[in-house]
């Protein structure tokens, strides 16, 4: 009778689009690029999903195995029933790497998906490499931005997302972007109104009563590469500044011709960053 080994890895499925059941969770995600590569694990913004990363996960797929995966409720994760939070989907994020047996990753996450990052390093630092914080901050809300947010979901309840959706693209993109790169904005704006009001009004509230992680950033022990596009009207260049005073080591790029979207707005010089940077996290021998 062949022998069973319960610690071995499942066996991988690559691909895209691809469902898994984490906790009960159906996480939808894509995972491409060769098996035993370094892992790249890509986290999205709001209200976005793993698509807004198709331009990493094609150029880093040949050297790096790549991950995104669509946070609870947005593109095709399933919503469940829980009230959304930062920790709720940081526990997502653990649950589907335990689920997918993925030891250790390089963790990068835009904006959302940033906090969800610098929480997911903060409770379990040994499972990640290095992090990417694009575009992203670590103060909490202020209280305008607090009520800002409760009065849209007001807003989406009573009128739906069309308004909404326009409003959102002249904040995320800079107005060169705007003008230029139409493709990119109409594929955002279809991107928001596939998002159902239900997601845009629970994450909304979990966005508002997130918590500050600025005091938790000096603890950080591993490499880290800080990104925000020049034009970034809603997490400033000024912003990611204080997240690089704060955190030991850490680097910081200015992408220039982008707003908060710089991975789609400036994907050349996004890359060559990212690119960069991995090489001298990979050519330094790896902490344990
Ligand atoms: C995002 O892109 O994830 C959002 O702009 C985050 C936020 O509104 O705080």
């Amino acid at each position: 009778m062949m022998k069973v080994n319960r610690n071995e890895k499942p066996m991988r499925v690559a691909g895209a689009n691809l469902q898994v059941a984490v906790k009960g969770l159906l996480v939808n995600y894509t995972d491409l690029g060769p098996e035993d590569a370094e892992l790249l694990l890509f986290v999205h913004g709001f209200p976005f999903n793993a698509s807004m990363w198709q331009d990493q996960l094609d150029t880093f797929q040949q050297d790096y195995r790549v991950i995104a995966c669509d946070v609870r409720g947005h593109g095709q994760s399933a919503p469940d029933t829980e009230p959304f939070s930062i920790p709720l989907f940081v526990n997502d994020l653990l649950g589907f790497m335990d689920t997918l047996k993925l030891d250790r990753a390089v963790l990068c996450g835009l904006s959302m998906g940033g906090y969800i990052a610098q929480h997911a390093v903060a409770a379990s630092p040994s499972r990640f490499h290095a992090l990417v914080l694009c575009d992203t901050t670590c103060s909490a809300d202020s209280p305008q931005a607090r009520e800002n947010r409760l009065k849209t979901v007001e807003e989406l309840e009573k009128d739906g997302t069309a308004a909404y959706a326009e409003a959102s693209l002249t904040r995320l993109f800079a107005a060169n972007s705007l003008r230029t790169k139409t493709a990119i904005v109409e594929n955002i704006r279809k991107t928001i109104l596939e998002t159902s009001v239900q997601t845009l009004t629970q994450t909304l509230l979990a966005l508002a009563n997130r918590q500050d992680t600025c005091q938790a950033l000096p603890n950080i022990r591993i490499p880290v590469l800080i990104l925000v596009g020049e034009e970034d009207a809603i997490t400033s260049p000024a912003a990611a500044h204080l997240m690089q005073q704060n955190i030991p080591g850490s680097q910081l790029q200015v992408i220039p011709d982008a707003g908060h979207l710089s991975n789609l707005e400036n994907p050349g010089e996004f890359n060559a960053q990212l690119r960069s940077f991995l090489s001298r996290v990979f050519s330094q021998p790896l902490s344990n």
